[in-house]
């Protein structure tokens, strides 16, 4: 059986690092295990100018060890007040990537999101017209939709009509968490890509209502039946070039998750890779990781793979992490996959080092 494992350095292709206190407490760990980030712009207030992502890039800078080659890679939050001359100026500067839209009130911050789709479309003509992606939370807000019912109708509501007014528009569906969306992604032969979160390939709705209430799993879009896990396992697996992973790493203090009205997401970035490395060695695809980490994202994003290389090993006994971080005067817990994770991204060898032994 294989113990170890040389990788192109992955990137994360959806993550949240906050501002302020949380930005210092897990930077460090995308900086650490990741080449490059797209990095959410859903702060308060929403990072909507091509200066104030600017700024947000040097904050994020600030907190990155000198000695981690890391490149944060920005978003602009779409509003229904958003100018397309500004979108186009960041996206020709090279330090904007991409465009969140937040349909307004789908999740964390994103009150200032979109309301009316055709009020953007005119910011998305220009996008297409550029070659700028658009990344979707896709879920409508519609109260009279099931929680669990509100991916399949944002692709038939909202996705699908757009797609189709703008064939040459780029879209993300980040964080794809049903079959429906990894069959539309699959019917899409230009244009249409996703990303798949750690938590969403390991986890089902069971782990957030079963056996009592765990708001450490409750994150947007909602964790799903299983059989919608096992569709998003096998995509992630499967080396299609167009899902990659994001892991929408999404940290808040423990207080703010174990409240009346907790707030959604998991803290993902400190332990992804080795429970990736977990993940697909139980598909049997061990070999497909570094094509879903660090290949099909870059290739999407039109950049060079990482030249950088890492080490996975898999040790005799279970990694223990520490289960919460401290963040200022709060603390953030650390993700569970719920199994035990003997894969272990090895840290001590130099990059260079790396590279040399996975060329010879
Ligand atoms: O679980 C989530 N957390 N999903 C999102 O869409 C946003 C994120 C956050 O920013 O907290
Ligand atoms: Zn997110």
């Amino acid at each position: 059986m294989k113990n170890e494992l040389i990788l192109t350095r992955p990137d994360d292709m959806h993550l949240h690092l906050r501002d302020g206190d949380i930005l210092a407490a897990v930077a460090s760990y995308s900086s650490r295990d990741f080449g490059r980030a797209i990095i959410m712009p859903n702060l308060v207030p929403p990072v909507t100018t091509v200066n104030a992502a600017l700024a947000y890039r040097d904050r994020v800078m600030a907190v990155v060890p000198a000695t981690d080659d890391f490149t944060p890679m920005m978003t602009l939050y779409l509003t229904e007040a958003t100018n397309p001359e500004e979108i186009a100026r960041g996206f020709a500067s090279g330090a904007v990537k991409a465009v969140k839209l937040y349909p307004a009130g789908a999740t964390t911050n994103s009150e200032g999101g979109v309301r009316d789709i055709k009020k953007v479309m005119p910011v998305l003509e220009k996008m297409a017209e550029i070659g700028m992606p658009l990344l979707v939370h896709g879920e409508v807000t519609d109260p009279e939709i099931d929680i669990f019912d509100r991916e399949a109708v944002f692709i038939d509501r909202v996705l699908d009509p757009v797609r189709r007014a703008l064939p040459e528009l780029r879209v993300v569906m980040e964080h794809v968490t049903t079959k429906n969306g990894v069959d539309y992604v699959k019917s899409a032969d230009r244009g249409l890509v996703a990303t798949l979160t750690t938590h969403h390939l390991i986890l089902n709705r069971n782990a957030i209502l079963a056996g009592g209430i765990r708001p450490h799993y409750y994150c947007l879009p909602v964790l799903k039946r299983e059989k919608h896990r096992l569709a998003l396992r096998a995509a992630a697996v499967s080396a299609d070039p167009r899902f990659f992973l994001g892991t929408d790493s999404a940290p808040h203090p423990i207080f703010a998750k174990e409240s009346p009205c907790g707030c959604a997401g998991m803290f993902t970035s400190i332990n992804t890779m080795p429970i990736l490395a977990t993940v697909f060695e139980q598909e049997g695809k061990l070999g497909q990781l570094e094509t879903f980490t660090s290949l099909n994202g870059a290739a999407f994003y039109g950049i060079a793979p990482n030249s950088a290389k890492i080490r996975l090993v898999k040790r005799t006994r279970p990694q223990i992490w520490p289960n919460r971080i401290s963040a200022g005067p709060d603390e953030i817990m650390v993700f569970d996959p719920g199994f035990p994770v003997f894969w272990d991204l090895d840290r001590h060898k130099r990059p260079a080092t790396l590279q040399k032994e996975a060329t010879s």
